[in-house]
């Protein structure tokens, strides 16, 4: 067995997509496609990666950075012109090339694998990946002989209306002996319904020339859906969906209605985590053990340690330690990094705050640019002011101290250990350990005004 390789094609501009973002670099659960395909050939073992770029190049090698090697297409002449590109890179190694679109990102590195094993058992020049469909519109279908040998592949466009009942699809993944590869493609032409050079024409030209060309078909189409369009991507979405769905379930996280859960690809989950209907896991979140998720939680780029509890709120680029309830309705923006056993509440918004072990915000509060230390109780209503108009600014509670409700700490703020702010406070100068911290207009109570007030109003002409 010789070396392996791999070339992706990704230069054309995927106009079937009709977007401003590369076709390739949609995202399916949340990782681009290309991407998947790069991480999925990587698991199977191949590192020595080739990915031709051409259309929105830059956008492509910003996502991929060194991790492959990249051949350029100046101009999108056909899936076979793309692999020309990388003649000069690859035209002198010995081994198998396997060659791919860099649009089927489903395909599982055990079929990759599989792949490679079959073509090279067999000894093939070549071996195509292919899949039945039921409806097979659009793909290139595999031609074979009375032996059942395949003879060559047709893309649709070019297809007879006999060869378009054919079920037998190319999946766009093909083995090639590399050598082998560089003397058909150099024969191929572009007389045929688009004007382009095809990659699929290797087949027939290797098969003409007594080479040994052969099919690995597989039962599991889904893989192997190609995106051209958003109904396709939708499609794989939900393929995807399933499947990492599923292996969750597998590894002991309980998914009460995966109908309704999106979990993104990456996102890491512990044992005996319940995942409540509505919920959305985004990103390079992380969940711990025994945690209680939603219903209708949002997490993105999350970090969350085990048993906690998230119901109906949001949480973004922050760090949740062990023990701590989210909700309902809670909104905890980045930055933000909630201690243990904590608790914040109804409709209470943290922002690029620290908030220390056992602090308590439960219900109707802002807390943003603030660094809240252990055991302190914010009241409802308090509010952290933290923006001028122009600069933001910090506010400091430190231990054990109480906010009464409805207090505003005009920030920069201190608020010392263990000190009171009375409610309803507008505090603007730092309060000491310990202290009272009381600021708002004192009550008067004007005897009997209540009752003529009342009498105000009886004789009020109307
Ligand atoms: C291709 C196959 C078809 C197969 C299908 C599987 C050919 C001629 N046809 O059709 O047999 O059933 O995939 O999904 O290969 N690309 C370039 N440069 C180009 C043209 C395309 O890099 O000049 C890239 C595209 O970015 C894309 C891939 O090649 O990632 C496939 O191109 P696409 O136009 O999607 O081919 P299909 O029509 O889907
Ligand atoms: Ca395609």
């Amino acid at each position: 067995m010789g070396d392996q390789y791999a070339v992706v094609l990704a230069a054309g501009q995927g106009t079937r997509m009709k977007s401003k973002t590369h076709k390739v670099l949609h995202p399916v659960c949340g990782k681009p496609m290309v991407q998947h395909i790069i991480d999925n050939l990587k698991a199977a073992g191949i590192d020595q990666i080739l990915v031709v770029v051409g259309y929105g190049a830059d956008s492509i090698q910003n996502q991929l950075k060194d991790t492959v090697q990249y051949a350029m297409q100046e101009e999108q002449l056909g899936t076979g012109h793309a692999v020309m590109q990388t003649r000069s890179l690859l035209k002198d190694k010995e081994g198998t090339v396997l060659v791919m679109n860099g649009d089927t990102p489903l395909v599982t590195p055990q079929t990759i694998e599989a792949l490679f094993r079959v073509h090279e058992a067999q000894k093939a020049a070549g071996t195509v990946l292919t899949t039945e469909f039921g409806d097979p519109q659009g793909y290139g279908r595999i031609v074979r002989n009375a032996n059942g040998d395949v003879e060559k592949i047709v893309e649709h466009k070019d297809a007879t209306e006999e060869e378009r009942n054919i079920r037998e699809i190319n999946t766009g993944i093909y083995c090639f002996d590399n050598r082998k590869m560089w003397d058909a493609l150099s024969r191929v032409n572009n007389d045929n319904a688009q004007g382009e050079y095809y990659l699929t024409d290797v087949i027939e030209i290797l098969k003409a020339s007594g080479e040994k060309v052969i099919a690995h078909k597989t039962p599991d189409c889904d893989e192997t859906v190609g995106i051209n369009d958003r109904v396709q991507l939708a499609r794989a979405e939900k393929i995807l969906r399933n499947r990492i769905l599923e292996e969750h379930m597998r590894n002991g996280v309980t998914i009460v209605d995966p109908d309704t859960t999106f979990i993104d690809a990456g996102v890491e989950i512990g044992r005996d985590t319940v995942i409540y209907p509505g919920s959305i896991l985004r990103g390079k979140t992380v969940i711990g053990e025994d945690c209680r998720i939603g219903p209708h939680a949002d997490i993105q780029n999350s970090r969350i340690e085990n048993n906690i509890a998230i119901i109906h709120s949001t949480l973004s680029d922050c760090m949740v330690k062990e023990g701590t309830h989210i909700g309902p309705y809670a909104h905890i923006r980045p930055g933000s990094e909630l201690g243990r056993g904590a608790r914040i509440g109804n409709f209470v918004e943290v922002k690029n705050t620290t908030f220390g072990d056992g602090s308590k915000a439960s219900h109707l509060a802002y807390i943003g640019d603030a660094e809240v230390g252990d055991n302190v109780n914010i009241g409802c209503g308090a509010i952290t002011v933290n923006y001028d108009g122009s600069n933001k600014h910090k506010t400091v509670i430190q231990s054990d101290a109480f906010i009464g409700c409805n207090t505003n700490l005009i920030a920069p703020v201190n608020v010392g250990r263990g000190a009171y702010i009375a409610a309803g406070s507008t505090i603007n100068k730092d309060v000491p350990d310990d202290a009272l911290g009381i600021a708002r207009v004192r009550q008067t109570n004007k005897e009997n005004y209540a009752e003529k007030l009342r009498n105000k109003k009886s004789f009020g002409g109307k």
